[in-house]
């Protein structure tokens, strides 16, 4: 169904808003790009009906209504190297996965780590289908020598620094920037991996890595490095955000942060809840390399264990395209990672919700409300007055992952020929459908 203009009403959906706590099947009214109501199904009365043109009427019906999923990590590529994701192609992507926001890292190339380049990316994103929210730099050039102007960086947009890719390895450069970053109150977005310790290594050090001959990265160089940033963030007082937690002991650092008052946040990545390190030996599949690496299943169970306890709050794709032929080389010559936009929802039901770790509520909350909460970002909710960025999903429906059917330019997915269950069946942009599932 072809639907146009602002007025539109998703009809008789569970709503699902871990904000407002809504629970019951509803009508939401959309108006202008904004939820104007939202009246419990049955309630609408005659008047209302008959103001909603009928091409408006979104029927949800056995559908579940969520706020628009927020990825804080991902990597789109723009500005240099277009071949792999534009900004257009990577908001489709993110459209198709049930995004309505996702946050840019800033390893492009010239890095995001000036004004100018912060303005090019929101401008080339503005008639995109998902809003583009900039993550800075902490670094020029993420070389982790020099700091970027982090005040023209949130003037010109960013709504967090990293240096993704790359750890900030000088502890005194670490802290400058939490220091710095606490007077605009943004969080550091802390790719922690010990740059001495994994220097070199293409999976995670293990048994598995040792057999296969591939050198490691070892747990350790995580951990090194996410307990001295809650140091550091504790020193401070700035606000940390610990990128794609992928180890027991990150998991246990992070827990303790917490427990003592320090301003810390997680999230984790589907791939390091999905997947095990014995599965590269199987066939060197090149799509299985992502620093960090994917681990054991006590790690799996960890990282589970964290999610369910609150320890990790989000969860984000760390959707990082790659050319084809750049990853059809041996495993140790090709570059880390994964896209992951469009197969987070199917994954977190598949492996978290249907074995009964995670209800819908809690992942709601970790891929849209914390999110929103943690970069201060619009969104994240359903009430009255929030944009109407809304994700409908077809909760119980199968689907197998095909290379073919991606929204992205790059098809670097180890998921492909899994078949999942749970799949987006509209979303819709400031209330504008920008996605709608065949
Ligand atoms: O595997 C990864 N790929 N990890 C990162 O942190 C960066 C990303 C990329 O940009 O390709």
């Amino acid at each position: 169904m072809k639907v146009s203009g602002f007025n539109m009403v998703i009809k008789g959906g569970l709503v699902i808003d871990p904000a407002i706590g809504f629970g019951n099947e509803a009508d939401l009214f959309i108006k202008d790009g904004k939820i104007t109501k939202i009246v419990k199904s049955g309630e609408i009365s005659q008047r209302d009906i008959a103001a909603i043109p009928t091409e408006s009427i979104i029927p949800a019906e056995g559908k579940l209504i969520a706020p628009g999923f927020i990825d804080m990590h991902v990597h789109l590529r723009e500005p240099g190297r277009e071949d792999e994701e534009t900004i257009m192609t990577g908001c489709q992507a993110a459209a198709a996965g049930g995004y309505t926001s996702v946050c840019c890292m800033p390893n492009t190339n010239p890095a995001i780590d000036n004004q100018e380049t912060v303005k090019f990316v929101l401008s080339r994103a503005e008639h995109s289908d998902a809003r583009v929210f900039v993550i800075g730099a902490i670094t020029k050039a993420l070389k982790g020598e020099e700091l970027s102007e982090i005040g023209d960086l949130v003037k010109a947009g960013a709504v967090a620094i990293s240096d993704d890719g790359n750890f900030v390895q000088n502890p005194e450069i670490m802290r400058r920037a939490l220091e710095y970053a606490r007077m605009f109150d943004i969080p550091i977005i802390s790719h922690a991996e010990d740059k001495f310790l994994c220097d070199g290594g293409v999976m995670n050090e293990s048994f598995e890595s040792t057999r296969l001959g591939l050198k490691g990265r070892p747990a350790v160089g995580e951990e090194i490095a996410v307990l001295r940033d809650i140091k550091l963030c504790d020193f401070t007082g700035g606000r940390l955000h610990i990128a794609h937690v992928s180890t027991v002991g990150a998991v246990k650092a992070i827990r303790q942060a917490k427990s003592e008052g320090v301003n810390v946040t997680a999230e984790a990545c589907p791939h390091h809840f999905s997947l095990t390190d014995d599965e590269i030996g199987k066939e060197f599949n090149t799509n299985l390399r992502v620093n960090p690496p994917i681990r054991t299943q006590k790690d799996v169970e960890a990282i589970i264990e964290g999610l369910i306890d609150g320890t990790i709050d989000c969860i984000s794709s760390d959707h990082a395209p790659h050319a084809e032929e750049e990853k059809d080389v041996e495993f140790d010559q090709a570059p880390p990672g994964m896209i992951g936009l469009e197969t987070t929802l199917g994954l977190v039901k598949m492996n978290l919700i249907d074995k009964g770790y995670l209800s819908w509520a809690d992942a709601i909350t970790k891929m849209s409300f914390n999110p929103a909460r943690i970069l201060k970002l619009p969104g994240g909710t359903l009430e009255i007055g929030s944009p109407a960025d809304i994700t409908i999903i077809d909760a119980e429906r199968k689907w197998t992952v095909r290379k073919d059917n991606f929204h992205s330019k790059s098809k670097n997915s180890p998921f492909i020929g899994w078949k999942l269950s749970g799949r987006v069946d509209c979303t819709i942009l400031g209330g504008r459908i920008v996605y709608k599932s065949k």
